[in-house]
């Protein structure tokens, strides 16, 4: 698919979380205090949108019932369930450009 646009630097400031859809796919795009990473948006417990959840260092909590996921590798990282991790994406950015590597 190659490089997508996700948004403007100015779009995602640090600490903030956006939703991105792209051929159907949720993906959530964070900004880690101006580095940015990307994963997939839908929680794997039950599909919450996790850029809807709150966001502290890189660790991403759903706001339904606190699962948490690292957005830089997209592992669980604290949920007294085993559930799946997430899909990550590569980001760049290009002047004020914030692009996905799909
Ligand atoms: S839907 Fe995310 S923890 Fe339940």
């Amino acid at each position: 698919m190659g490089k997508i646009i996700a948004g403007k630097v100015s779009d995602i400031p640090p600490g903030k979380m956006i939703k991105i859809s792209l051929d159907g796919k949720d993906i959530m795009v964070a900004n880690i205090d101006g580095n940015f990473c990307a994963m997939d948006d839908s929680c794997t417990h039950s599909g919450a949108s996790l850029s809807e959840g709150s966001l502290e260092g890189c660790v991403v909590t759903c706001g339904w019932h606190k699962a948490e996921f690292d957005c830089k590798t997209g592992k669980l990282v604290k949920f007294p369930a085993k559930i799946n991790d997430l899909g990550t994406y590569n980001v760049t950015v290009e002047s004020d450009d914030v692009f996905l590597e799909m």
